[in-house]
């Protein structure tokens, strides 16, 4: 796998932050990224333009189907070209904010463009007194889950994050039981901050008669800046 486009070397890892019983790291991923996923298929990763919105809107929709670990669901409406366009714009323009997306180099859609595989943003607080902390969120499609495509990407937004002259903190929500996001997160240096008690509302399995389910929200926090 190459780093910034340029190198055949692994990805580095950074020093995250001193956990206690043992020392988290991300991935080094300088943007933009061009190299292979787990499986060898070319990856490319790089910031996300407003002229991206129609497949972000293509790829938010893909995946609020394919998982239960989304707070967006199916159910909800899903921005329009414009606004996502919009939104685009404003990642790109605010200093500690970023979006950022993987897909494969070269288009693979009929039309040429490029089908997005996955998205991280962070999104720092509006405020002089939040503007250190961004939220961050990211979503990979089903079918290119586990490729270390989750992996490039946060290492991708932490290794920006934490060049970043505003950003000191980057925080982030996870349904309980998605184990296998809470464990990527817990590996480069992300630790749980509280639980929202059945903050989220999920339909009844099954039947429309049946009552509706409510499902715990763990928060995970990231210090960036000096202990
Ligand atoms: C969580 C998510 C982003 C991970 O993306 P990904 O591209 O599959 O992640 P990676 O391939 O980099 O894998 C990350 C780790 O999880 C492990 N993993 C991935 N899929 C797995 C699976 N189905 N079962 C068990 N482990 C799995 C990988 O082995 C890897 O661990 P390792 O580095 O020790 O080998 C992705 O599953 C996803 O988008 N899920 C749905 C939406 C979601 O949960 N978003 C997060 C909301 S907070």
């Amino acid at each position: 796998m190459s780093v910034g486009g340029r190198s055949a070397d692994p990805p580095r890892t950074s020093p995250a932050r001193d956990t206690g019983a043992t020392r988290a790291r991300w991935l080094e991923v300088e943007l933009p990224w061009r190299g292979t996923d787990r499986l060898g298929a070319p990856l490319e990763l790089r910031r996300a333009t407003p002229s991206d919105a129609t497949a972000w809107i293509e790829h938010l929709s893909r995946i609020t189907v394919e998982t239960p670990w989304m707070l967006q669901s199916a159910e909800d409406p899903l921005p329009t070209s414009l606004e996502q366009r919009t939104l685009l714009e404003e990642y790109d323009a605010r200093e500690g904010s970023l979006a950022i997306l993987a897909q494969r180099p070269g288009g693979d859609r009929s039309d040429g463009a490029a089908r997005i595989l996955g998205t991280l943003t962070l999104a720092s607080g509006r405020s002089r007194r939040t503007e250190h902390a961004a939220e961050l969120s990211m979503g990979v499609g089903r079918a290119y889950w586990g490729r270390g495509i989750g992996a490039l990407l946060m290492g991708a937004g932490l290794t920006w994050a934490k060049r970043n002259h505003i950003l000191k903190r980057v925080s982030l929500s996870v349904f309980q039981d998605n184990e296998v996001a809470r464990r990527l997160y817990e590996r480069v240096g992300f630790a749980t901050e509280g639980v929202l008690r059945r903050y989220v509302r999920l339909p009844p399995a099954g039947d429309a008669s049946g009552t509706h389910r409510y499902e715990d929200l763990v928060v995970m926090g990231l210090w960036l800046g000096e202990p």
